[in-house]
């Protein structure tokens, strides 16, 4: 999704604004643009141009901007308007003296469009950002607070701003309402940007602006107002993860370095989590008594966080006997789902500003239910707007394609499985205490399957020519087959499908020829024949098996062309670990096909707009 940065201080302001953009780039992009008051004569200067942020970096080598020491620059994904230069960001006013960066959709552009255009503004572009400057121009110059104020009342939807004018030269406006927006308090400068990571290397002190804030920030200075103009206290809060958490560290990608990161994720989880054999859920926000009165648990995500709550249902019924439905947080809202006082509503996002899921848990809470977010991002919207917060503290995911996120929210469902578990009465002190070692255990078991890690990219090499991939699961596994296809149609841009393999019958198996890629989840589990079974019909039909199975067993070696082993585990807790190896092929297919693995097309990191 869009990314935004913005600075005042007393350093140049071009080359800084560019490198904390450089760390945004992440979320996903189409365009990039910059924009400086210059130094010597207040002028408004911007450079912009689709493509990457290498892009902008050439063009200011022939087209430099001048010396500057306040600046916004801002990278987009399109939504209104196709990538290019015009529509990319900072967007002026028509003097060219107002320059706004924007993350968000105006609903109501084109009323307010016709409205400015009646009145003389002209439009460089199709965008719904531009009109934000050109209402800002309609309030008159004189106060550039008050008209950032008139316009923000004005405007449906949301937004993340950043604001200039060569008006006020020293002077750099927020604003957020929907769209994440922080604020980087430093010594004599002071920085915004769309999340921490843009600005680590600045500094570490950080403030959430909240929805309906606006900032007035100068070199010195930081003042956080409501939309009303009334000051509001600015907490500033130290964030704690260094700065090589946003670095490769000698990965090629950031994708294979998350993936790297698991054991350590789960293992700190884990840690903290349990405490002489109990599960500890800091931060839940919820007594068990009021847990235990919770009838029913409605889990609401999207993408690879709803793959993580698919997981939790089963796991959540099978072990703590509470029904469990889980739902894409889009679907949910428009649904009428039946939920009341007694429904605990489990929402799970990495990034904490889904706009689906946000949507979803503002439903729910309308709806008199409890919600309880599991979440990465410490301050993030989805967390102020819960009634608990369970993090998962991986650390910033910066690959698009989600990893480390997904295994610490899996982490995260068992701990909750087993609280349900616990505080439900419903299994043995015997059965926990085996779940809890065999959790334990699993950060050791995923280092193992790691180290084997050349074995299966040179599987995923010999597979990367397959035009169509089909994946295969049953029971906890069925929704490791789904996670698998994602990751794989996500960064190597191969369709892909997830099944659960006793579906295979009613429809996909019309697909199966020599073609067809086919990955069988087989772990050793209670569906293990029936998985055999499935293996069997695709091989009558031609098509080429790579198989997930548990060390030592041979017996599959007659189905599959390619096995990949994973060390035996609880069968309950199979999914922690047969989804390293479906990470693992993905990655090494995106990169055998010479794709932006780190980057794929078209895709965001954080998706913002419903
Ligand atoms: C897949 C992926 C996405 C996200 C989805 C939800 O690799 O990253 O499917 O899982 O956009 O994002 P969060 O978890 O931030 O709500």
């Amino acid at each position: 999704m869009c990314g935004i940065v913005g600075y005042v201080g007393k350093k140049e302001a071009t080359p800084l604004l560019l490198s904390a953009l450089k760390r945004l780039e992440y979320r996903g992009y189409d365009s990039c643009g910059v924009g400086v008051i210059s130094l010597k004569d207040g002028r408004i200067a911007v450079q912009k141009t689709p493509g990457k942020i290498q892009n902008l970096v050439d063009l200011l080598k022939t087209k430099d901007l001048p010396l500057s020491h306040v600046g916004i620059s801002h990278t987009r994904w399109a939504t209104h308007g196709k990538p290019t230069r015009s529509n990319a960001h900072p967007h002026a006013d028509t003097s060219g003296k107002i320059l706004i960066v924007h993350n968000g959709i105006i609903e109501n552009y084109q009323e307010l469009k016709a409205e400015l255009q009646s009145k003389g503004y002209r439009f460089t572009s199709e965008t719904d950002s531009e009109v934000i400057a050109h209402l800002i121009a309609s309030f008159g110059r004189d106060d550039l607070f008050k008209a950032v104020q008139k316009t923000l009342k004005k405007l449906v939807g949301s937004f993340a701003l950043g604001i200039i004018s060569s008006d006020f030269p020293d002077r750099l406006i927020a604003a957020r309402l929907g769209s994440p927006l922080i604020i980087g308090v430093g010594k004599d400068e002071n920085f915004i940007a769309s999340d921490v990571s843009a600005i680590l290397e600045h500094t570490r002190k950080i403030i959430y602006l909240k929805d309906g804030e606006i900032a007035d920030i100068r070199s010195d200075e930081v003042c956080v107002y409501d939309l009303s103009g009334r000051k509001v206290p600015a907490k500033i809060q130290t964030v704690s993860f260094k700065l090589d958490a946003v670095q490769k560290e000698g990965f090629p990608h950031f994708m294979l370095k998350e993936i790297h990161e698991q054991p350590e994720v789960l293992s700190a989880m884990l840690s903290l989590r349990l405490k002489k054999g109990m599960v500890v859920l800091e931060g839940i926000g919820l007594s068990d008594t009021a847990l235990v009165q919770c009838r029913n648990i409605m889990i609401v995500a999207c993408g690879t966080a709803y793959h993580a709550g698919l997981v939790g249902k089963y796991i959540i019924e099978q072990l703590a006997c509470v029904p469990v439905a889980v739902d894409v947080s889009s679907e949910f809202r428009y649904r009428s789902p039946i939920i009341d006082k007694n429904t605990l509503v489990i929402a799970v996002s990495q990034s904490g500003e889904t706009a689906d899921t946000l949507a979803a848990v503002r439903e729910a809470k309308a709806r008199g239910a409890k919600v309880v977010s599991i979440c990465n991002v410490v301050g993030s919207s989805l967390t102020r707007e819960s009634d608990g917060v369970l993090y998962t503290h991986a650390g910033p995911e910066i690959g698009v394609a989600s990893t480390k996120a997904y295994t610490a929210q899996l982490g995260m469902m068992y701990l909750l499985a087993l609280k349900f578990a616990v505080i439900h009465k419903k299994l043995s002190g015997f059965r926990v205490q085996s779940l809890v070692k065999g959790l334990k255990e699993i950060p050791a078991t995923l280092k193992k399957i790691l180290k084997d890690k050349a074995r299966i990219a040179k599987i995923a090499r010999a597979n990367a020519h397959f035009g169509s991939f089909l994946f295969l699961g049953r029971n906890v596994n069925f929704p490791s087959a789904l996670e698998g296809a994602l990751k794989l149609k996500e960064i190597s841009y191969i369709p892909a499908e997830g099944y659960a393999a006793g579906e295979m019958k009613h429809g996909p198996i019309a697909l199966i020829d020599e073609y067809r890629a086919v990955v069988c989840i087989t772990p050793e589990s209670d569906t293990y024949e029936k998985m055999i079974s499935n293996m069997q019909e695709i091989r009558a039909r031609k098509g080429k098996i790579i198989a997930i199975a548990t060390d030592g067993d041979t017996g599959i070696r007659q189905h599959a062309s390619n096995i990949i082993y994973v060390p035996k585990v609880d069968r309950l807790l199979t999914p922690l670990v047969t989804v390293l190896p479906l990470q693992l092929i993905a990655y090494y297919i995106a990169v055998a096909r010479g794709n932006d693995v780190d980057q794929p097309r078209n895709l965001a990191k954080s998706v913002t707009v419903e």
